[in-house]
């Protein structure tokens, strides 16, 4: 099915099911354990084995000779492999580095060998005696000293934009910023680590593995193992968390198919905690110049976002421009990425790649013109909102309501009562309100699925979609029944598993729209096959309480089933919508903070979002995920950060000691508001992506508010206890 026009009337619009706060239904099976995660795949007639990878210790250069023989001699060891004794491997086409395979040494901690051996234990005490022989090149580490040799990036995403004449609106402006913002690298670090078991069968291998996007896995591993995408076959149907991290074929499912196909056992590998900010990808540290200019009426001139982050050879930049583009009007505009060639791990996707360390600095910046100008920073935005893309004013937003989040959010958060900054004191804290919109695009991605009713009247989804703790499960139950005419526990839903039609997976918050939209393609084909066969016209039957009426005749669907039951498969394609039309989602973060004054700690005390997201799918599950990227944007704000030793291009905090996320003392009660609206133009979900706009301006809110609090503006990120003492 191909939607290129707006959205009209359609079964969905019933919210029968649709819009419902319905559980997780996969909930019961993840908190009785029941749920299996990738490693935890069990077949009681295989004899699984261990591999326990070995990372780089340089971090450019080249592997010179690997000696394994203390390590195969080691109790318990079956064999080690080496990517000396691997050579080169075809990369994968989503991969900046090579997994595995050959003597070049690209980043630290890239895989060099796997142990494997009868138990986890074995292979882990074996791999430590493992001696490899570098030859170690200097490599550049160091995005500050790196800046002056950046480039424009290859334009993948258009890396620079101008309208108007931003140097010279700049210039004349009566109120004016120039401020540089820092964000650092971050490491997704989601709770469950990457893991495989790979078990070949003749020339054949079937890998479970945590994986947000299956099919992109599936290309890649088929590629770098030199065998027929028909001979891999992928299943992630439980994750423990992606945030970006599994988006990318990783090492743990190559390295496990590897060793299986040579020790011919089954495999299973799982990345150690602490090889995974080295080994695997990180959000990309940016150094952002924002120049802002306005009149005196607090209208934004010119507005300039230039971005600076690095990478490995052939890999991008941290696309922190792109809200900028469209966030706020202003005649004259630009913005720019450079991009440094660094020789750190490789930089890609994190939780909003992009808008998220964007609006880190964008936020901040519009506070600073708001207190210039002497104006409220809701009223600011609010004066700058933009109903059409600022650049390109003959192309409307599908619908925009950040005036709508901005005006909600003041008013039940009690921003009226914000005094000027330093002035609030309780005993120690000093207290700060913060604000910052949130903005990130919604993209849409051409999603299949297959669904089949039987004669129990149970229909049953199948799609290569995953679910990575966001809700896939539910809302795809939700769609299927809304559509079918059935209670959602009348419907099965199966996923993770490349068998099934590929999906749009789960990434970039396109996930929960076009999959459901997929959904209702698959569907509307099953309500024509059900019509077809009863001899109705599909338009007008009606599918409802388990049954099809037409006229004046109504057959139980498990009847219509028949004894082989029926069929529908399709999948959504998009037209030219999202070139006509620019479609984003938008929000305001309310943040109060506490900053003691003697330590500098900042406690976040109040948090809300106002989200705009189109049609609400699930109001749990979508709370859900936006209290998590809420949660998310207080790590960035105030703790997340890797440090980087500029001499040996490693990440030193690579473990969750000290890597600091938020955990639960950290962080208060959260409020999440979502407006009531639709968007027609989206999909015939009528329904935006959500995940990723919880996370997008919180840490800026929450910046703000420190501000707020203390009347200390910090521009660099995070914001830690010695920033504010
Ligand atoms: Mo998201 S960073 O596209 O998983």
């Amino acid at each position: 099915m191909q939607f290129d026009k707006p959205a009209t009337t359609n079964p969905i619009d019933r919210l029968k099911v649709v819009g419902k706060p319905i559980h997780r239904i996969d909930g019961p099976l993840k908190v009785t354990g029941s749920a299996t995660y990738a490693y935890e795949w069990h077949d009681p007639d295989l004899a699984y084995v261990y591999g326990y990878p070995v990372g780089a210790a340089i971090a450019k250069g080249h592997v010179i000779s690997i000696d394994t023989q203390s390590a195969r001699s080691a109790t318990g060891v079956l064999g080690v492999i080496t990517t000396l004794d691997i050579g080169d491997l075809p990369k994968g086409e989503k991969n900046t580095a090579n997994l595995f395979g050959g003597s070049r040494v690209q980043h630290y901690h890239q895989a060099v060998a796997i142990v494997v051996a009868e138990t986890f234990e074995q292979a882990r005490a074996a791999a430590a005696l493992v001696e490899v022989v570098y030859a170690a090149e200097p490599g550049a580490f160091d995005l500050r000293a790196a800046m002056p040799n950046a480039r424009t990036p290859e334009p993948s995403t258009e890396p620079d934009s101008a309208f108007g004449n931003f140097e010279a609106a700049f210039k004349t402006a009566p109120v004016t910023l120039d401020a540089e913002y820092t964000t650092p690298d971050q490491s997704h670090s989601m709770i469950e680590p990457h893991a495989s078991i790979a078990v070949w069968d003749d020339d054949a291998v079937t890998v479970w593995t945590s994986s947000q996007m299956i099919d992109w896995w599936r290309s890649d591993l088929a590629i770098t193992l030199g065998i027929d995408k028909e001979k891999v076959r992928l299943m992630s149907p439980f994750i423990g968390g992606g945030f970006g991290g599994k988006l990318f074929l990783r090492a743990d499912a190559l390295l496990a198919a590897l060793a299986s196909r040579e020790i011919g056992r089954p495999v299973k590998v799982a990345l150690p905690r602490p090889m995974m900010p080295n080994n695997t990808t990180h959000r990309p540290a940016t150094i952002q110049r924002i120049r802002i200019g306005a009149e005196a009426d607090g209208k934004i001139s010119a507005i300039g976002h230039e971005s600076w982050s690095g990478d490995l050879p052939g890999g991008g930049p941290e696309v922190a421009v792109m809200q900028t583009r469209l966030l706020y009007a202003g005649a004259n505009r630009m913005t720019s990425m450079k991009l440094a060639t660094l020789d750190l791990p490789e930089g890609n996707a994190m939780r909003a790649p992009g808008e998220a360390p964007g609006l880190m600095a964008l936020e901040i910046a519009i506070d600073e013109m708001a207190e210039k100008l002497g104006m409220d920073p809701v009223a600011f935005r609010i004066a700058n909102d933009t109903q059409v893309d600022p650049e390109h004013p003959e192309r409307p937003f599908s619908y925009r309501d950040l005036v709508g989040c901005l005006e909600k959010g003041a008013s039940v958060f009690g921003w009226d009562k914000r005094q000027a900054p330093g002035m609030r004191r309780e005993g120690n804290w000093m207290i700060g309100m913060g604000v910052a919109a949130a903005f990130r695009n919604n993209l849409v991605v051409s999603s299949g699925a297959r669904i089949r009713l039987d004669s129990r009247g149970i229909v049953t989804v199948e799609t290569d979609m995953t679910d990575i703790g966001t809700g896939s499960y539910t809302i795809i139950a939700q769609t299927a029944a809304e559509m079918m005419g059935l209670d959602v526990d009348k419907v099965e839903v199966k996923l993770g598993d490349s068998r099934f039609p590929v999906s749009a997976g789960s990434g970039g918050q396109f996930g929960a729209n076009s999959v459901t939209s997929g959904v209702y393609a698959a569907c509307v084909k099953l309500r024509e096959a059900v019509a077809s066969k009863l001899g109705f016209n599909s338009t007008d039957a009606i599918f409802e309480n388990g049954e099809v009426r037409s006229g004046n005749r109504a057959v139980p669907l498990s009847e219509a089933a028949g004894a082989d039951g029926l069929v529908g498969e399709d999948k959504m394609e998009w037209g030219d919508l999202t070139e006509t039309h620019q479609q984003s989602t938008f929000g305001a973060h309310f943040v109060e903070v506490g900053v003691d004054v003697v330590t500098g700690e900042t406690r976040i005390r109040r948090m809300l979002a106002v989200c705009a997201a189109g049609r609400i799918l699930n109001p749990i599950t979508a709370r859900s995920q936006v209290i998590g990227a809420m949660t998310m944007g207080v790590g960035a704000a105030l703790s997340e950060e890797l440090s980087v030793d500029t001499r040996y291009g490693v990440f030193v905090n690579h473990d969750l000691a000290l890597y600091e996320v938020p955990v639960h003392a950290d962080i208060p009660h959260q409020d999440v508001i979502f407006m009531d609206e639709t968007d027609p133009y989206s999909s015939p979900m009528k329904a935006k992506g959500v995940g990723e706009l919880g996370l997008c301006g919180v840490s800026a809110a929450i910046a703000n508010a420190i501000h707020n609090a203390t009347g200390i503006r910090v521009r660099n990120y995070p914001i830690t206890l010695d920033k504010l003492i």
